[in-house]
């Protein structure tokens, strides 16, 4: 692309660029030239404004051209320093990266070909030559073919009474590199000749010698070089003079225009003049066509290079669509351009409001956006230290957002603005403490083993001492009392040593077939009384007969006591416990894997459900419920639920929680049931 702008740049012809809103982006040194406006006072005014003010009378013609998709227009420009050029406009239409329309309006000064005509005209001031010339003038300015345009020139000029040429002549046109003539078009040739003829090396023949020396050469001027003394052209019209014009721009050689006249003319004949001003209208006619041919080239090019930015575009866009972090692009001015659809779906929940055309900390205030912006790295630098923010919403979720920015920079080295990356990493950072708080959990938990062990043999002893003590007491002593406090205290201790060894050390289950019900019987029996105390009914809804399942009785025990309890304490008042089952199969859509990640949707499973109508659990106690030592209650030792997960485990069976806070609590739990014995 900065190739191209080059190009531009350095164009013979005015050429000015301008976007969606007819703003001015690019103007070239040619249209300085041609309307005398230097570039940086060109750069963002309006093109029909300028139009309007320096074209004769063109601004009608200008804009309703501009409604068609490619137009031409040729009119007066007056530059500010008054002088006056003739001006072609072209103007092509094309589409940028952004979907937004641009023009590229080349100006064509075609001034010097009038002044040439009218030279032309002063010269030859007959009044047919004029018709002719002016024919001449109209055809170069058509809209035909090239080839096609000079062969009506040529026909043209050989039919100028005045110069007594021969109907006959040719229009050769220089390569670039070697440089030779070629034979573009030709009239009254015969094919002899023009197969001679259809490729001349520079320096050789007259043709060759007039491009060499920029002059006009016929046979009385010039001396072949030896070996071409029998030049075919010479050869073949011997009754005639051969003159080779030379067709030159400002700048270079462009061909050479071959005519045959009657008799040779003196050195400084008027004709002579008469010949260079017909070449010179012909490398107008060959100029246009270059600089026409050269448009079209970088109209396409630049229609190709922004295809193939809209296809990159698009590529890049579609790859940011798809990531799984969020990007933020901020230009210069810490504006916000543009947000992925990660990044939008994190930035929604706590900044609720459009994102684009606003700063960044009109978004996310001042304090986190310098915090972002603070947190830049040169994109080479692969090692990034990323950093972390709490975002709050105003329901007051609480995220832990991690981010890290880099600068963008144009292909020149400019810089763009900023691209921020961001990712919610709530739920990784909770792994990752869970991870590290499991593995001290199972260091202390072998240390606190080996201690509980220790702390066990001299309780017995200080257990037993006191209820010595206390059996040699008179039934009377008030020291009775501290004393059997001691012992219950012992035994709270015992307790508390053996259910940190089922967690700390599980006994390998021993498995047997049974029916649940059963076991869940004997527990509702052991906290019947209590529920009692507190008016919570116990609602028994099991199946008549379940499936037996394969567990260890004793375990279970554990298992459903420490769900009651728990629920217990949960109500603390009246309320509800119900317990039911079912077998998965009958009601599969109840039991997605979505609903109860880990469970095996194919297997035949025994759920049961213990639902109490106590206060419910919330989401950040939910997290946490199954972990050893975690506890909401005064009195708990936080063991409870971490067992029932250990032995559930240990069962290759699996239990979760749904609560809803106000209305309870439900614990799921699943048994696989053993199809060869149904
Ligand atoms: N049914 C329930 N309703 C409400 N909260 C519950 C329920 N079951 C458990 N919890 C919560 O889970 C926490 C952990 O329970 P867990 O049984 O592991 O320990 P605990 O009951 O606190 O102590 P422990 O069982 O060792 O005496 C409880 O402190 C309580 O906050
Ligand atoms: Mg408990």
């Amino acid at each position: 692309m900065q190739k191209l702008l080059k190009l531009f740049d350095s164009s013979p012809q005015g050429t000015i660029f301008t976007n969606h809103l007819d703003l001015i982006i690019r103007w070239n040194p040619a249209a300085e030239a041609i309307f005398g406006i230097p570039s940086q006072e060109a750069l963002g005014r309006k093109l029909s404004d300028i139009i309007a003010k320096q074209g004769m009378g063109i601004i009608d013609r200008w804009e309703k051209g501009l409604e068609e998709s490619d137009f031409h227009l040729l009119g007066e420009i007056v530059s500010r320093s008054g002088e006056r050029h003739l001006i072609e406009f072209i103007i092509s239409h094309g589409v940028d990266e952004h979907g937004d329309g641009f023009k590229i309006v080349f100006a064509n000064d075609i001034s010097h070909h009038w002044f040439r005509n009218g030279q032309l005209q002063k010269v030859v001031s007959l009044e047919t030559t004029i018709n002719i010339v002016n024919t001449i003038l109209q055809v170069t300015m058509q809209d035909t073919a090239f080839k096609q345009k000079l062969e009506m020139v040529l026909d043209l000029i050989l039919t100028i009474p005045r110069l007594k040429i021969l109907p006959m002549g040719a229009i050769l046109l220089a390569g670039k590199n070697p440089f030779h003539l070629k034979l573009k078009v030709h009239k009254g040739l015969t094919m002899e000749h023009v197969e001679a003829c259809s490729i001349v090396p520079e320096n050789t023949c007259y043709c060759g010698k007039a491009a060499a020396e920029e002059r006009v050469t016929y046979e009385g001027n010039f001396l072949l070089p030896p070996g071409w003394d029998d030049a075919p052209c010479r050869k073949l019209y011997p009754e005639a003079v051969h003159y080779s014009v030379p067709i030159k721009s400002s700048f270079r050689l462009m061909g050479v225009l071959v005519l045959f006249l009657e008799r040779p003319l003196t050195k400084d004949h008027p004709e002579i003049e008469t010949m260079m001003a017909l070449a010179n209208i012909l490398s107008g006619v060959i100029e246009r066509e270059e600089l026409l041919r050269e448009q079209e080239d970088l109209i396409t090019h630049l229609k190709g290079v922004n295809t193939s930015l809209q296809d990159e575009k698009k590529f890049s866009e579609s790859v940011i669509s798809s990531l799984i972090i969020g990007l933020l692009i901020l230009d210069p001015t810490e504006k916000i351009i543009a947000c992925n659809p990660t990044g939008r779906q994190i930035l929604s929940k706590f900044f609720p409001v459009e994102l684009e055309g606003k700063t960044i900390s009109e978004i996310v205030g001042e304090e986190l956006a310098e915090a972002f912006l603070g947190n830049q790295v040169a994109i080479a630098q692969d090692t990034a230290p990323r950093k972390s923010v709490n975002f709050i919403s105003p329901t007051g979720e609480i995220r832990l957002i991690e981010y890290i920015s880099f600068p963008r920079w144009d292909s020149a080295g400019n810089s763009l603005g900023t691209i921020i990356c961001f990712t919610d990493i709530t739920e990784a950072d909770r792994l990752h403490k869970k991870l590290e708080k499991m593995n001290r959990f199972s260091t202390i938990a072998e240390i606190a083993s080996a201690v509980a062990h220790e702390v066990r043999n001299p309780l017995a002893g200080i257990k037993a001492l006191a209820q010595g003590v206390e059996a040699g007491l008179d039934p009377q002593d008030n020291k009775r009392e501290p004393l059997g406090r001691i012992s219950k205290q012992v035994d709270r201790l015992n307790t508390l040593l053996s259910d940190f060894f089922t967690y700390a050390r599980p006994p390998k289950p021993r498995k047997k077939l049974i029916d649940l019900t059963e076991i869940i019987e004997n527990v509702t029996h052991l906290i019947h009384s209590r529920a009692q105390k507190i008016n919570v009914s116990i609602k028994n809804m099991l199946p008549l007969a379940l499936p037996e399942v394969s567990v260890d009785a004793h375990q279970m025990q554990q298992v459903f006591l420490n769900i009651f309890l728990n629920a217990l304490d949960a109500l603390n008042g009246p309320g509800t416990i119900e317990i039911t089952a079912e077998e998965t199969a009958l009601n599969p859509g109840n039991y997605s894997r979505e609903r109860f990640p880990g469970i095996n949707e194919e297997e035949p499973l025994l759920a049961l459900k213990i639902s109490d109508s106590g206060p419910g659990i919330a989401p950040e106690i939910l997290e946490n419920l199954f972990e050893p030592f975690f506890t909401t209650k005064t009195t708990g030792s936080g063991l409870g639920l971490s067992i029932v997960l250990r032995i559930m485990k240990g069962h290759q069976a699996n239990i979760y929680v749904e609560s809803i806070v106000n209305q309870g609590s439900n614990f799921f739990l699943f048994f696989k049931i053993d199809q060869s014995l149904k």
